[in-house]
Order: C-alpha cells, then structure tokens, then sequence
C-alpha cells in the first residue's frame, strides 16, 4: 500500500519500492530496495532523482497524485545511473518544458543515454544554488559517490539533504523515516557503506569536507531510510569508516637502480605510502646490502613493491608465486578506479610524472589498508 510521505513544508517522497530480491551490480539485494524521489511544490516544481527503469509508468502514476508534471520546472539529477536516472525520460516527455539539473558529465552522459537533445540543461558546479521559487537547492560534487558524475543537493531552507547514493540502505519499506522503524538499522546502513562508498572512501572524506559547515536536520537519500533522527550521527559513522587506516600496515619497496630514476619512483612511492599513514621501507639493492635484514623486512611486510627495470622477468617470477599480485584488474575490484595501471612503468625522468605516481600510491595504499 502506498501512503502519502512528506519529508520537509511542500516536500514529498514519490519513489518506489521495490521488494524483489533485485539484482544490482555483481550482487544481489536480498531485501529489495527503494528508489527515493522526492518533489518540492515551490513556485518552480522540482523533482530530485527519479526511479528504477523498470518503474516509470508506476512513478509517473504516483506523481500525478500530487501535481501535473506539465507544471514541473526544474528535474534535478544527482547522480546517472539507471536506478535513479530511468524514469527521466518517461518524466521529461510529460514535463517537456522541465530544466534537467545536473553537472557536466552528468549531462554528457544522460544525452548519450537517453536521446534527449531538444532538451534545455542547467549545468551546476561545486557550490551553486538555484532558486525554485521559495526553496533554495545548494549542489556539491561528489564524484565517485557513487560514479564519477555523482553530485548531491541540499535545500537550504528545509536543512535537508539529498546525497543520492551517500547514506543510503537498501530495504525495501514504507516505513522511512529512520525515527519511526523498530528494527535497528544500523547493520543495513553499515553494509551498504561498506560495499557501495567503501571503496571510493577518499572521495567520502572529500564529500565530508564539503558539508561540514552546513546545518543538517534531515538525509533524504535515494535508497532506504531517511535519517532525520540524529543524522549527525550516520555521517559521523562515514566519516570514522572511511578514515585512513594504515596505520598498522607495512609496505616495504625493493629496488635496483642504474640512472637514479628508479630511486626517484621508489621515493615517490614511499611518500604516496605514507600518506595513507602506510608505514614503508625502501631498499636500494644496488648498493650493499644485508640479505638477513631483507628477509625479515620481508616477512613483515604487508605490501611489497619491486623496482627494476626488468619489470616482465620480476613479473613472470611473481606471478609463479602464491604472492598476490597487484595488477590493474585487482585494483579496479578493491578500489573502483579503473586508471590504475600495474605495474607502474615510467619513461626516464619519474620527476614528469609527479601527480600520476602520487594517485597510484594512494590506491595502492587504499587497497591494502582495506
Ligand atoms: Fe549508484
Ligand atoms: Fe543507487
């Protein structure tokens, strides 16, 4: 049965939910989901996120129960992908003078997945706001929360805040508000972080930093529970969560060197390492050399990077190892970026390529302090 949910003054939940086991990404969401969207009937009527795909004719039913999409001004996307994105077309066919709110790539992409060319986009940067007539909506970006044209909304009157997939569950309930449910919700709320953000938790710090300063009473996310019972608190958990913890690890680099750039990279490296508080020996075997000391170095070690310019026979040698090897495929899995590239090869002078060899020691810092 389907209620009336108001969230916020003229502010109303119009998603769907969706109690199938749903199949989502390579998992399976075993107590189904909801697809949160929300309408703000200000003077200019505004629609944030959409549903599922599978469910356009349903939202656009549920919608019209509170106003004719005609009358719609602004859609408002945060974020492409198709569990949120999918009724867009449907909703602008029937809101055909609505502006599509989004950012760059955000709009890139949605003409490239839905054909909507003859259709007008407002395209927000970091900090923007927009007047919809009695309601102000702030946007920040937050790319990789979830893909890299993720942004969220905040409507400055109402201190609500709408992250999309940030602070979202995936269970499938009328019962929204996180205040009203009698069930702790706090494993589902903890799951959903830990394989939907958790992989991307440098950029959950960057998004923290960003919303620090404004004054939140409630989380409308896209997924599950809307946090307006101490929401402070599920962005205090994401924020301890995805802190860097390496402190307890050990990355020890190995390297030969002839012209001194192999050094430079192993140094660079190190220092990458190091900022994820990833503690990290280097070794020059080029000079003398202690194998006794190397060994325990060895054994001790959470991560070990080789530097040679023999990178393939290093290779080859590894991979007929029980060691597990770090390569891009394996990082795309633990980390979600998939512009890492292993191994790290550079071409003479690793000085050029300060940012590159910075971003790979980050994620490989990330990949074993997960
Ligand atoms: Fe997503
Ligand atoms: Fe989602």
């Amino acid at each position: 049965m389907k209620k009336s949910i108001k969230v916020a003054e003229n502010t109303y939940w119009v998603g769907y939910v969706d109690d199938r086991k749903v199949p989502f990404h390579r998992l399976t969401l075993e107590k189904g989901t909801t697809y949160n969207s929300y309408l703000l009937m200000t003077d200019k009527p505004t629609i944030i996120d959409t549903v599922d795909i599978s469910f356009g004719k349903v939202f656009m039913e549920g919608l019209k129960e509170y106003i004719n999409p005609e009358e719609i001004k602004y859609i408002v996307i945060n974020h492409v992908e198709p569990d949120h994105s999918g009724a867009l077309p449907l909703l602008a066919s029937k809101a055909k003078d609505a502006v599509i709110v989004t950012t760059e790539l955000g709009a890139e992409e949605l003409k490239l997945m839905y054909r909507l060319q003859n259709r007008e986009f407002l395209i927000v940067r970091d900090g923007d706001e927009l007047d919809i007539g009695g309601k102000t909506l702030k946007f920040f970006e937050t790319p990789y929360l979830h893909t890299e044209e993720t942004m969220i909304t905040y409507c400055v009157e109402d201190k609500v805040l709408y992250p999309c997939d940030i602070f979202s569950s995936h269970v499938a309930t009328y019962d929204l508000f996180n205040d009203l449910v009698s069930e702790d919700i706090m494993p589902d709320f903890e799951v959903y972080y830990k394989l939907i953000m958790h992989p991307h938790r440098p950029y959950v710090q960057s998004m923290i930093e960003k919303i620090k300063d404004i004054k939140i009473d409630i989380i409308a996310p896209s997924h599950g529970y809307i946090l307006r019972n101490n929401p402070s608190k599920f962005i205090e958990i994401y924020d301890s969560m995805s802190k860097p913890q390496g402190e307890n690890k050990k990355a020890l680099i190995i390297y030969s060197t002839m012209t001194g750039n192999t050094k430079k990279l192993a140094e660079k490296l190190s220092l990458g390492l190091e900022d994820k508080g990833v503690n990290t020996e280097v070794i020059n075997v080029s000079k003398d050399f202690n194998m006794n000391e190397i060994k325990s170095s060895i054994e001790s070690a959470d991560l070990l990077l080789f530097g040679s310019s023999a990178v393939e026979v290093i290779n080859d040698y590894l991979k007929n190892t029980n060691i597990k090897l770090l390569d891009s495929s394996y990082m795309i899995k633990v980390t979600g970026m998939n512009d890492i590239s292993l191994p790290v090869r550079v071409k003479f002078n690793p000085d050029l390529e300060e940012e590159r060899i910075k971003n790979i020691a980050h994620a490989i810092g990330d990949s074993i302090i997960g």
